[in-house]
């Protein structure tokens, strides 16, 4: 048994921040961001409702509503985020809690930053070909917001918050195909050193700490090298060629990156789908939330052959090849 995608859903902040906007904050322009980066616009949350746990716990209803199935059939949770709202409970206990399920439903988080999602996913997948689980709630949400400076041009221009779900269910068909791979060495070029608490806001010294610090070039480098030698590498493995593959949905970063990736692998860029430009980076809420995206306006169909794959802080990668 594997599992199959039978539901999807996202939220996105209704606070919407555009380039323009940012340029009034930090020495930026649009003309900048949209070539370097292709985002125009990010969804901000309002942190006192939108919390982590709450956008998380949205997406999940969406996808459980479109999965058309009862709450109480879903028998693990699993959530992937860097941005919790706090250390415990994890935000897989506040989806069980917002979608009604049941006390025979298992809960736990995984942090793997941006690849998270991929992270989620194979680790559920791992629950429903043991036959652990049948049903499963695979979500990835993140408030970046809140761990951004927003002095600092460099990073701020490139996040944005929201949440989106997967709902897997065990059928028959192929294994997903899946390769992980980290590099700690090469971590210093993108970390965040503390989590926010909130009885520290005054604290200028550990505020400072719980900013993202990153090398962008480093980043970049590390991303339009690695991300092509997975996704090929994950190809092999399963013995499909990139040609038959409808749709390449990779992590929302950075356009370039993705064009680069395209380029790397000598396909069409039609092929590789974008919601950057509306969301900036999600992290871990930006593969899920771009399927459910793609499923609402019809370019996602049962069974079109998928390859998804992320990097980030770690640093870590991933790649995952399915039918959806
Ligand atoms: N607006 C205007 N100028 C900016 C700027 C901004 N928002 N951010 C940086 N600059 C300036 C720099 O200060 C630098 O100026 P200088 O030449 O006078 O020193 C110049 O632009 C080039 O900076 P650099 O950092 O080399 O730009 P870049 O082409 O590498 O683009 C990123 C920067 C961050 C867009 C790019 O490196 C990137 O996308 N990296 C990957 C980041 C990522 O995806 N992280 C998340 C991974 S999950």
């Amino acid at each position: 048994m594997i599992g199959k995608i039978i539901g999807l859903g996202s939220y996105l902040p209704d606070k919407v921040v555009t380039n323009d906007d940012l340029s009034r904050i930090v020495d930026t322009s649009d003309e900048w961001i949209c070539e370097r980066t292709g985002i125009r616009e990010r969804h901000i949350s309002d942190h006192k409702v939108e919390t982590t746990s709450y956008m998380a716990g949205v997406a999940a209803q969406r996808a459980v509503a479109d999965a058309g199935i009862e709450a109480d059939t879903i028998d693990l949770i699993v959530a992937a985020s860097t941005t919790p709202d706090t250390v415990f409970p994890t935000i897989a206990c506040s989806v069980q809690k917002a979608v009604g399920a049941s006390e025979s439903c298992g809960c736990f988080d995984v942090n793997s930053a941006c690849p998270g999602w991929i992270a989620a996913f194979l680790t559920a997948q791992s629950f429903i070909e043991s036959g652990r689980a049948r049903r499963a709630l695979v979500v990835g949400a993140e408030t970046l917001s809140n761990y951004v400076d927003w002095t600092d041009r460099g990073t701020c221009i490139l996040f944005g918050d929201g949440a989106g779900c997967a709902v897997l269910e065990a059928s028959e068909g192929d294994p997903v195909r899946s390769i992980m791979r980290s590099s700690c060495v090469r971590g210093d070029c993108l970390y965040c050193a503390s989590m926010k608490q909130p009885d520290r806001l005054d604290d200028e010294e550990f505020i400072k700490s719980t900013y993202f610090q990153m090398a962008g070039r480093d980043v970049f480098r590390f991303a339009v090298t690695e991300v092509p030698k997975i996704i090929t590498d994950v190809l092999n493995e399963a013995g499909v060629s990139s040609d038959d593959i409808d749709w390449f949905i990779l992590h929302q970063a950075n356009a370039r990156i993705i064009e680069a990736t395209a380029k790397k692998l000598k396909m069409d860029l039609s092929k590789f789908p974008m919601s950057l430009q509306g969301t900036g980076n999600t992290s871990s809420a930006s593969i899920p939330s771009l399927m459910d995206v793609m499923k609402r306006d019809g370019r996602l169909v049962k069974g079109q052959k998928i390859v998804t794959a992320s990097f980030g802080a770690g640093l870590t990668w991933d790649a995952a090849y399915f039918e959806y």
